[in-house]
Order: C-alpha cells, then sequence, then structure tokens
C-alpha cells in the first residue's frame, strides 16, 4: 500500500472495477422483466404481477394488506390517508430522515410536528415524543433508518396511550427486525421505496404500502386509484368511472413489480450478505482510533441499506470543527477509491419549506383554516445537526462485495487517518 495519500498523489487503495455498484442483476431478474415483455398481454400481466406482489409481500412483511404504488412517498401517503387523517391533523416524524417521511403528510395537508433522535440508533427518541404531542396529533412516523428498526416497544405504548396511529417508515429498511418481528408489522401501516439503492428494489422506482386493517387498505386503496373503485383485471367490466373522493395517479409499474418479486426471492440473502460485511466493519473500525462503528443493539437486527462511520478528531487529539474534519476525511477517502459521501445536510425542520412554510404556496397547508402554524424556524434538534457533522456514508457494502472489498475500505480508513494532521 502507497504510504502517501491517494489526495497527495499516492496510488489509491481501491482501483477501478474493485467495488461493484448496487443492484446486481441476477440472470433470474432478466427473466423475470422478459417473461412479462414476451408474455403477449400486458394488461393480463398487469394484474398477475400486482397480485402476486401484494400476495408476496404481504406474506413477507407478515400483514394482511399491500398495495403496490409508484415511489416510497406514494406508499406513506395511503398510510396517512388510510389512517384516515384529515386536514389540519398532525403526525410526530423524526428530525433526521430523508424529508419524503414529511411530505407524504403534507401531501394530505396534515402537518408533520418534528421530534430530535436518540444518539446511539439515528432513530427517533421516543423519550422525546410525549411532550410533542397536542389535541391535534393522530399518528406517529417512526422511521427505521439506515435499515435500524425504531424502538417500537415504547412508541407502541405511547400510541396506544394517546390514541395515535402509528405508520412506520421502512424505506430504508425492508427486512429489519425488532424483537424478531418484520418492521412494516409493528405498527398499523407503513410505507416501503423500491427506489434503486434500496434494499429490495424494483431496479429503478416504486414502493409497497402495507397494514392489517380492512378499513385502512379500503381507504388507501381509494387513493392509489385516484378515489375510484376498481377490482383488479376487470377495470373495463366493473369501472363505474365515478371518483368516491380525491385520490392521486399511484399505479405502480408493470415491469418493476416482476423486478421486485424476482428480487424478493434474494433479499433474505443481499441482506445476510450486507449483514456480514458491515460486521466485519463493526470488528475493524472497534480498533482504529479516530472512528467509530454504528451501534448494535440487542433484539434489533439492521439490514445496513449504508454504513454510517462516527469521526472522532478529538482521539486522534485534533482540535478540528467536526464539520471541517469530516468534509476533509470524506475527500481524502473518496480520493482512496472509496465509494463515501455524505446524505442528509440539513435536519428536516431546517429546510427551506419548514423555514418559510411556503407549501401549496399562500403558506397551506399551515395557514389553511385546520391547519396550525407550527413555527419550525427556532426548532433546535441538536443531535441531529451531531449526527449530521461527524459521520460520513461508506456506501456498497451489499453483495457481491464481499469482506475482500471490506477489507480495502478499511486500510483506506486506516491510512488516511494516519496522515489526518495533513488533512487540516
Ligand atoms: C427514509 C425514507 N423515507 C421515504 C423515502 C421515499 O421513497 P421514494 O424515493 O421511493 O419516494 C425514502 C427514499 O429515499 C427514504 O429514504
Amino acid at each position: 500500500m502507497s504510504i502517501q495519500l491517494a489526495i497527495s498523489g499516492g496510488s489509491p487503495v481501491l482501483q477501478p472495477g474493485d467495488v461493484t455498484p448496487w443492484p446486481y442483476i441476477t440472470e433470474e431478474d432478466k427473466k423475470a422483466v422478459l417473461a412479462v415483455l414476451e408474455h403477449g398481454n400486458m394488461a393480463e400481466q398487469r394484474t398477475e404481477q400486482a397480485e402476486k406482489l401484494k400476495a408476496e409481500w404481504a406474506a413477507y412483511v407478515g400483514v394482511k394488506h399491500c398495495i403496490p404504488v409508484c415511489s416510497g412517498t406514494a406508499a406513506l401517503h395511503l398510510c396517512v390517508a388510510g389512517l384516515g387523517l384529515e386536514p389540519g391533523d398532525e403526525v410526530i416524524v423524526p428530525a433526521f430522515t430523508y424529508w419524503a417521511s414529511a411530505a407524504a403528510v403534507l401531501h394530505h395537508n396534515c402537518i408533520p410536528v418534528f421530534v430530535d433522535i436518540d444518539p446511539v440508533t439515528y432513530t427517533i427518541d421516543p423519550g422525546l415524543i410525549e411532550e410533542a404531542i397536542t389535541p391535534r396529533t393522530r399518528a406517529i412516523m417512526p422511521v427505521h433508518i439506515h435499515g435500524m428498526s425504531a424502538d417500537m416497544g415504547p412508541i407502541l405504548e405511547i400510541a396506544a396511550r394517546h390514541g395515535l396511529g402509528v405508520i412506520e417508515d421502512g424505506a430504508q429498511a425492508q427486512g429489519a427486525t425488532y424483537k424478531g418481528q418484520k418492521v412494516g408489522s409493528l405498527g398499523d401501516c407503513a410505507g416501503f421505496s423500491l427506489q434503486m439503492s434500496k434494499n429490495l428494489t424494483s431496479g429503478s422506482e416504486g414502493g409497497l404500502f402495507v397494514c392489517k386493517d380492512d378499513t385502512v387498505q379500503k381507504r388507501a386503496a381509494l387513493l392509489e386509484y385516484l378515489g375510484e373503485v376498481v377490482v383488479p383485471g376487470r377495470e373495463r367490466q366493473t369501472q363505474k368511472y365515478n371518483a368516491y373522493g380525491l385520490g392521486w395517479a399511484y399505479r405502480p409499474d408493470t415491469l418493476g413489480e416482476a423486478m421486485t418479486r424476482s428480487r424478493l426471492r434474494h433479499l433474505d440473502q443481499d441482506n445476510a450478505g450486507r449483514i456480514r460485511n458491515c460486521e466485519f466493519l463493526n470488528d475493524r473500525f472497534a480498533e482504529i482510533k479516530g472512528v467509530e462503528p454504528p451501534a448494535t443493539v440487542e433484539d434489533r437486527q439492521p439490514v445496513y441499506y449504508c454504513y454510517v462511520l462516527g469521526l472522532k478528531p478529538s482521539k486522534l487529539g485534533l482540535q478540528i470543527d467536526a464539520t471541517v474534519f469530516r468534509d476533509k476525511f470524506m475527500e481524502a477517502l473518496q480520493a482512496e477509491g472509496v465509494p463515501c459521501g455524505m446524505w442528509q445536510r440539513l435536519p428536516v425542520p431546517a429546510q427551506e419549506i419548514f423555514q418559510t412554510r411556503v407549501g401549496y404556496g399562500k403558506g397551506c397547508p399551515w395557514s389553511c383554516k385546520y391547519g396550525r402554524e407550527v413555527d419550525y424556524r427556532g426548532q433546535e434538534t441538536p443531535r441531529t445537526g451531531e449526527f449530521i457533522a461527524s459521520h460520513v456514508y461508506l456506501t456498497q457494502v451489499a453483495p457481491p462485495n464481499d469482506t475482500d472489498v471490506m477489507a480495502k475500505y478499511v486500510d483506506a480508513v486506516a491510512k488516511v487517518l494516519n496522515h489526518a494532521d495533513e488533512l487540516i
């Protein structure tokens, strides 16, 4: 290994081609998509792929109902609608998430109220939820971030005590478990994303809504199909072209569903590969001064959507601003050929839409007759801010990359840390 940093002209630890990008596509995945195209009747395939995916994903998660849709955000919007939420109702959301979690709330003219995260797991802190509950609160939306389940026990207990619904955002955690139970089966309903980077993906875009209750399913199904009631496969015979309520065109893509069904067959194997790789990283990084592996928690099996590496420059004797060190470290690590970067740059309530509350225009939904003008401007979510300042994301931790590739990630991190003083 070159002793000079690649950023200073040394040779990088990883060479082009060492890392395989996600998602890798199997021969079976290709055949599944091709079979739809070769079938000869796309209308029949639309029904077949959707119905089979519904049954297979519901069985995998352990719930009664599933509705495939066009995105994870749409699936979460179906959750909000499925629970019967109405304009002005409030939903508690973590400050650290992709803002789609909160957008799904706003899309239904409801109001997100943000709560800071637990500093160990980076999921919503149940201890902070009750002080955010108001007479308008109707639901809590825990987000299973980076493949780690939120602490569902106390969240469900608070929800039951206050008569609130629980919407699980499982976009980044297909297959993760809490006390042995799959995420998505713990709350009232859940939304999953099938976007390209996700553990279970259509290869492009898509989403999956799930729930246990028939009424929740019926309300969500109306929203998915522009407010109409349709019998899959019998649209022409039974569709009344009568909208029973406001709905969206959230219908899924047939080819994506075929791909998702094929990939669902190797989801557990893929997740096992991620876990093997990331546990290897956990062990190695625990021995390196200046970095901190993500926490593991008894009773929660994460599926490592990505790997978050904490940076501790003070342990190297460096007095430097966390953000400055993070950016310099990341730049040097990228030069070594490690796929790494940042995700969220700001806590969600600090983003422009919440600071200015423009919404749909004229300040809606906050200023609408039923809304509450929640002021996000003074809101402090210090743990979310600290997390963002002090972590980098190592990506491509999924198969077919194996522990040999992970060992090179470790070598590269060690090399950069050995030269940490050169970075500043
Ligand atoms: C935590 C979280 N929630 C929701 C979503 C939205 O999913 P989609 O992009 O499929 O709409 C994402 C997607 O990146 C996400 O990471």
